[in-house]
């Protein structure tokens, strides 16, 4: 067998069977379940299948535990690099992964992205394009995964962080070949897709930088009036990325203004991917405090906007995180749990944030 089914397979036994007890905290209070009864579709968590996360047994108990965490998305395997590595060869067993890890645990899936400039495959990057030859491959690459993946995906994050922090466009194959139309058009792929399965699978472009006022805010809601002022388009929702540090976070206030901006559109919010860096690590009593205030403003500011439907931490444990120092200057220590699974201060401080109670900890 080789190591790779190994360690699927050692996945879902873990999903399905209890481990014996470890390090790894899994008490109350309970992240999803607070969520879920307060109105919310769910409290979840980015996960990647391509790290050692998934043999990671400990891990994986409190991952796979539905009363912290009710939704997942996959951190890097449905994105085009992973899917379709050659033109037309399409590979989905990776995102199956996820697909079942899910299943096994009562989770949705935010289906995580379909186009973005980032892990797209040389043949993409590298080839001779026109207008026509691109649209051609794109239209192929999304309704090929869309039809794919079917209902396992509560959601597609169409297109990913297509503006700058200026409000400009970020330049990227698509953008230079197609230009602007071309987020408009994937989100006509994605609905055509999602209509020929009769399916509801909900469109969502998904950012950073847009969750409170400035260029970039006024540019995505400006993108959003024209995905649905486009023929057969169609989007459902926003993601505010909501990545932070303790050296800046947006307050409650600015985050309750930037979703009433765009629930205005008549679209759902949610907080797709949030993370709070220490600026150094380990993160010092203040930082931890200062995350912690963070975390709260930011889970505060969805659980007091109605269309704000759902919030997702970008992996829960700092082992794992996207934010290691050495690449990050020195910041660390992102997520609600340390690298042996104890948690941070900032797990109650989201715990009381969702029963809407002050902050103990921030
Ligand atoms: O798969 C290779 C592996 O074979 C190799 O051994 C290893 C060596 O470094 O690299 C692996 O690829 C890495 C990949 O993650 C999978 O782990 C890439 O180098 C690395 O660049 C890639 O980073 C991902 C990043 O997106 C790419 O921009 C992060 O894991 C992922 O968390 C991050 O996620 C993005 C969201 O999609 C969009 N919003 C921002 C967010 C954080 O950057």
């Amino acid at each position: 067998m080789s190591p790779f089914k190994h360690t699927f397979l050692a996945a879902l036994i873990a999903a399905v069977a209890p481990v014996p007890a470890q390090a790894q905290n899994t008490s109350a209070p309970y992240l999803n379940t607070l969520a879920q009864s307060a109105g919310k579709l769910w409290f979840g968590t980015a996960m990647d299948t391509t790290t050692r996360e998934v043999s990671d047994s400990a891990y994986m108990t409190v991952f796979n535990d539905t009363q912290i965490f009710g939704q997942t998305t996959p951190g890097n395997t449905m994105k085009w690099e992973f899917t379709e590595p050659s033109q037309g060869v399409f590979t989905f067993s990776e995102g199956d992964e996820t697909i079942a890890l899910a299943k096994a645990t009562g989770k949705k899936v935010r289906c995580h992205n379909l186009v973005w400039s980032s892990e797209l495959p040389a043949w993409v990057t590298g080839g001779t394009w026109t207008n026509e030859t691109l649209l051609a491959a794109m239209e192929t690459h999304i309704k090929t995964e869309v039809e794919y993946y079917g209902d396992g995906c509560w959601s597609w994050d169409v297109v990913n962080e297509a503006l700058d922090s200026d409000g400009g466009f970020t330049s990227n194959v698509f953008y230079e070949t197609i230009g602007a139309a071309y987020v408009p058009l994937a989100f006509q792929y994605a609905y055509e897709a999602v209509q020929s399965l009769g399916a509801d699978i909900k469109l969502f472009y998904n950012d950073y930088g847009i969750e409170y006022s400035g260029t970039k805010h006024t540019a995505a809601l400006a993108l959003v009036q024209t995905i649905q002022g486009w023929n057969n388009a169609y989007i459902d929702g926003v993601g505010f990325e909501s990545h932070y540090s303790t050296s800046w976070g947006a307050s409650k206030a600015s985050q309750l203004e930037g979703m009433s901006d765009f629930t205005e559109l008549g679209v759902q919010i949610q907080v797709t991917e949030l993370d709070v860096g220490c600026s150094s690590v380990p993160c010092s009593t203040s930082d931890l405090a200062t995350q912690a205030q963070i975390y709260y403003d930011t889970v505060s500011a969805c659980m007091d906007t109605e269309e704000c439907t759902g919030m997702t931490v970008w992996d829960f444990d700092d082992e794992y995180s996207w934010i290691q120092p050495a690449d990050y200057d020195g910041e660390g220590d992102p997520c609600l749990y340390y690298s042996d699974l104890s948690r941070h201060p900032a797990y109650t401080a989201v715990a009381e944030a969702i029963q809407g109670i002050d902050c103990s900890v921030c």
